[in-house]
């Protein structure tokens, strides 16, 4: 049995595509144009045969795992065998499809916007693990892209650049936030400003590719002591300029079993929507490793507390 794997789209076009040959049932395995200098942002891995706990086991070798017990302290029953498991599909608990105006499926709108995985807490994501294990038939959508952003902050206009510099902004993220802004009706009474906001510096240094990065997400509900008017004209033009096409890859979902790896410090990603929603399966699960660099927990005050809104 063999698995090929394509590093991506220029690689394969300029003959040094990554390969991986398995050998005799999984004893071995060739590997061959694997370059782990450059830093990825994301990883598509096709074909992995993945179970739940061979998924918990192979994440929680890149460190800790983050959980959902706040999602079901909050009142969310978790369909789902491992707490470690985050159920990002559209399945309801009793196995049915999500009805569109339940609190669950309201909740996963925030999905749709760019965001990076729990910002919000106290300790932030380091690398997301999403496994398929249910998919819509093709062309219904449910496709996730990532944005760059290390190329986005490299391509800033000098001027803006500098000025993000000079004065160096905090910005405050919220879970709350983003599902406002993403379901305005059904979140109308919440107030995000009266909850926990973590705080990120917004221009950072990737730790280990050494490159400059922009930590956004549509988390972020403001930047610190700056007037709202101007916080937000920032916000629209970061996320205006990173959100550009050039800088953003649309994956496909091919095959159960397929595995997207991010990293959450130097991506954005989004859940695309699509006819399936109302109509087909998706059934999607995440594991997520905490980050362990030295921005992990921004100015956040160390504490095991995290958002968990049902
Ligand atoms: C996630 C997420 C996107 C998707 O799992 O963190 O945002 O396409 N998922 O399901
Ligand atoms: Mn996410």
């Amino acid at each position: 049995m063999s698995i090929t794997a394509t590093a991506s789209p220029s690689a394969a076009a300029s003959g040094t595509g990554s390969q991986l040959e398995v050998i005799k049932n999984g004893f071995g395995a060739n590997i061959t144009n694997m370059s782990f200098a450059d830093g990825h942002g994301f990883a598509v891995v096709r074909h992995t045969n993945l179970t739940d706990e061979t998924h918990i086991e192979l994440s929680k070798r890149f460190g800790e795992l983050d959980d959902v017990t706040p999602y079901n302290k909050a009142g969310r029953a978790h369909r789902l065998k491992y707490n470690e498991l985050f159920d990002v599909g559209n399945i309801a608990h009793d196995g049915s499809l999500l009805d569109p105006t339940s609190p669950h499926a309201q909740s996963n709108k925030g999905n749709a916007l760019f965001h990076t995985d729990s910002s919000f807490n106290p300790r932030r994501a380091g690398l997301s693990l999403l496994l398929a294990h249910e998919l819509p038939p093709a062309g219904t959508g449910g496709n996730t892209e990532f944005a760059d952003m290390r190329a986005a902050y490299r391509d800033l206009d000098d001027d803006f650049k500098a000025l993000l510099h000079e004065r160096d902004f905090v910005a405050r993220h919220s879970l709350l936030h983003s599902k406002k802004l993403a379901a305005p009706d059904f979140y109308q009474g919440s107030e995000p400003t009266e909850y926990f906001m973590s705080r990120h510096k917004l221009l950072q240094t990737h730790e280990r590719s050494g490159r400059g990065t922009i930590y956004l997400a549509k988390h972020i509900h403001s930047l610190e002591g700056v007037p709202a008017e101007e916080s937000q004209a920032i916000l629209d033009r970061l996320f205006a300029h990173a959100t550009q096409s050039k800088y953003v890859v649309n994956v496909e979902w091919q095959n159960v079993g397929d595995m997207i790896v991010w990293d959450n410090t130097c991506t954005m990603h989004r859940a695309t929507g699509g006819e399936f929603v109302t109509k087909y399966r998706r059934d999607m699960r995440r594991t997520t490793v905490h980050d362990d660099s030295g921005l992990a927990w921004g100015l956040n005050e160390k504490s095991d507390e995290r958002m968990g809104l049902p």
